[in-house]
């Protein structure tokens, strides 16, 4: 029998340690550095949330970590999966893994689901290639699986093609499918975007549920701070193809310690707020082949002062012995002493 501290054990077990992973694009303009220096960690069971802007940098990452970079985008650095290097591997090994170990869902399920089978088939495909299953004992684990997804009366709908489901409905069918294989990692990028509020509730609750279930650790990409809330353990933001705050979830959303992170927040409707009280950051996020000197935000940040365009501030320890980092050359005593006083710049 396994025992509670076996559990806790096996818990704490690291999936997935990514390694300053880089990621840079050759384009006719010069070289665009996409992701820069990125580190993480990823137990079994748990989930991180990557949240930024558009072209912050958070599908390039995960991209470059399943090999499906662009033909002109090259990765650098480490992405140990049980401590083996995924971009050093050939693109069998590489298949092996993908799909089966790590599962990703994308924002469009159409991407990933073929029109012209039932989704039976595209199922029961995957189990009878990657776990040598009977086509008859497929067809009854895909049938639990969508189930499990809720998919009502899912012994009938599998033998739907895509299109007969609804936009929700289909993602959920791609959640199945990436669960097919039972992977150890989903890695989900903007899996709600596209969808209402009221399923992409529904989406988000169903992860969590799978994630107590199976013990899947999680990424999830979004550009939206509301959707990491109750689901993630923490939360890296990213702006300009870097790491800004990478922190506890509970440290982004009650003591958010980076301006970028605070503007975020500032732009999430809450339930007690009226949509007037909303403050959106102002300006665009930045033309990444043509970045600003220094910290990549200053000229969006109302707390900025010179030393900010003069270089990019590391990302360092927030305070000693808290696992929080920030990078912002103001420390966040300062950036409340602006709040405090109203003003733009101190
Ligand atoms: N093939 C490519 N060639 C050159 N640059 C690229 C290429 N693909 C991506 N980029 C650059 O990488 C940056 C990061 O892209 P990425 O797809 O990671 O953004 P994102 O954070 O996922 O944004 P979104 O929320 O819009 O999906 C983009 O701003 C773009 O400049
Ligand atoms: S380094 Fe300066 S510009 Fe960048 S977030 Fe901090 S205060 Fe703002
Ligand atoms: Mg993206």
């Amino acid at each position: 029998m396994t025992t509670q501290n076996e559990v806790a054990a096996k818990a704490h077990t690291k999936l997935l340690q990514v390694r300053d992973l880089s990621v840079q694009f050759k384009t006719n303009d010069g070289l665009v550095y996409a992701v820069n220096n990125l580190n993480f960690e990823l137990g079994r069971g748990q989930t991180l949330g990557i949240v930024g802007e558009s072209g912050s940098g958070k599908s390039q990452t995960v991209l470059a970590m399943m090999g499906l970079l662009a033909r002109n985008g090259a990765a650098t650095g480490q992405v140990l999966h049980h401590g083996r290097n995924l971009l050093a591997l050939t693109p069998s090994e590489l298949n092996a893994i993908r799909g089966d170990r790590i599962a990703m869902i994308f924002q469009d399920p159409m991407t990933s689901l073929n029109p012209y089978l039932t989704v039976e088939r595209q199922m029961t495909e995957v189990l009878e290639l990657h776990r040598g299953m009977s086509r008859r004992d497929a067809r009854v684990r895909a049938a639990q699986l969508l189930d499990a997804v809720k998919i009502p009366d899912a012994r009938r709908r599998i033998g739907f093609y895509p299109h007969e489901f609804s936009g929700g409905m289909r993602q959920r069918v791609m959640i199945a499918m990436a669960l097919l294989c039972e992977p150890e990692v989903l890695i989900a990028d903007e899996p709600t975007t596209a969808l209402d509020a009221t399923v992409q509730a529904q989406i988000t609750v169903l992860l969590r549920e799978l994630q107590r279930d199976f013990g899947t650790a999680i990424v999830l990409i979004t550009h939206d701070l509301g959707v990491v809330a109750g689901l993630c353990d923490d939360v890296m933001v990213m702006y300009g193809g870097r790491v800004m705050e990478h922190a506890p979830a509970d440290d982004i959303f009650h003591r958010p310690s980076h301006p970028y992170t605070r503007g975020l927040l500032a732009a999430l409707p809450r339930l007690d707020d009226t949509v007037d009280a909303l403050v959106s950051i102002p300006g665009n996020p930045p033309n990444m082949n043509s970045l600003p000197p220094g910290c990549p935000f200053s000229p969006r940040c109302r707390y900025a002062v010179d030393a900010c365009t003069a270089a990019m501030p590391p990302l360092v320890l927030r305070e000693p012995g808290v696992p929080a980092w920030r990078a912002c050359v103001r420390t966040p005593a300062e950036l409340d002493a602006v709040d405090a006083k109203g003003v733009a710049h101190a």
